[in-house]
């Protein structure tokens, strides 16, 4: 279970959070929604260490992580990977290598196990068939589900996955929902999605949090997003640009 509590972060004058508190329970898939630099991938960053807040808790399975030392966050990193948004891959490098890379860098293991793993990750995305062959080859669902694949390479708990379905086509869009809803349902992985992509969110999302001008203005189930008679819920949702969101 991952907690913020009453989480604070500014950015010299500019005040991205103010004050937000949620729980991500394990195994769910746990949608974090809002409009364009609304702070969701600011919040997310503060569970792996990459800010900290001015003030306010991060609890990971009831240990506060929120003052760990750089090296603290090392293990954590391990715990809970991160699917960037503009997560690339090594062009020179085959899928399978590209994948075999934190393996080899974290783990004692010869090239040979290295890659024994790294397909394992491949054929849990459905590329194994393609481990050989370049990036170059493949557009980019494909590549999103190969740096998935790398995600998973140390057995994470908790993933993040930062707008994984943007800037990719619809239909790669759906075999990547598809994955996390899987990886959650099958492998007891948990998710922890940025997104605003309304097709993702409805299809797959077990509950979601929506962030607006620095605080939560909800967090629920789908039918509860669904039902909201909050007019700044429902412009986003609708996806209507008219409305009295602020953005
Ligand atoms: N390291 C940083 N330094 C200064 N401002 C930042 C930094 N990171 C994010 N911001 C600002 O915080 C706001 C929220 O950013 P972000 O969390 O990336 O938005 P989004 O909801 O689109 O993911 C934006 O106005 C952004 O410019
Ligand atoms: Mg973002």
């Amino acid at each position: 279970m991952i907690e913020f509590k009453d989480i604070y972060k500014s950015f010299g004058p500019k005040h991205v959070l103010r004050g937000v508190s949620l729980t991500v329970n394990t195994g769910e898939v746990f949608f974090v929604i809002g409009a364009s630099g609304a702070g969701k991938s600011v919040l997310v960053k503060h569970l792996v260490g990459l800010l900290r807040p001015d003030s306010g808790q991060i609890i990971l399975d009831g240990e506060d992580i929120t003052s760990l030392t750089e090296k603290e966050f090392y293990p954590i990193r391990k715990r809970c990977a991160m699917v960037f948004q503009n997560a690339t891959l090594f062009d020179s490098m085959t899928l399978l290598d590209n994948v075999a890379l934190p393996i080899r860098k974290h783990k004692r293991v010869s090239v040979k196990e290295a890659r024994r793993q790294a397909m394992e990750k491949l054929a849990l995305v459905g590329m194994e068939g393609e481990a050989l062959r370049y990036p170059a080859d493949f557009g980019d669902g494909m590549r999103k589900k190969v740096a998935i694949a790398r995600a998973l390479t140390l057995d994470p708990e908790f993933v993040i996955f930062d707008e994984p379905t943007t800037n990719v086509d619809p239909i790669s869009a759906n075999m990547v929902d598809k994955l996390i809803r899987r990886l959650s349902d099958d492998h007891g992985v948990t998710s922890i999605v940025i997104s605003h992509d309304l097709r993702s969110i409805f299809g797959i999302a077990d509950r979601i949090a929506m962030i607006y001008q620095g605080n939560l203005l909800l967090d629920g189930t789908r039918e509860d997003f669904k039902n909201s008679p909050n007019p700044i819920i429902q412009q986003f949702i609708q996806g209507q640009p008219e409305g009295p969101m602020e953005v």
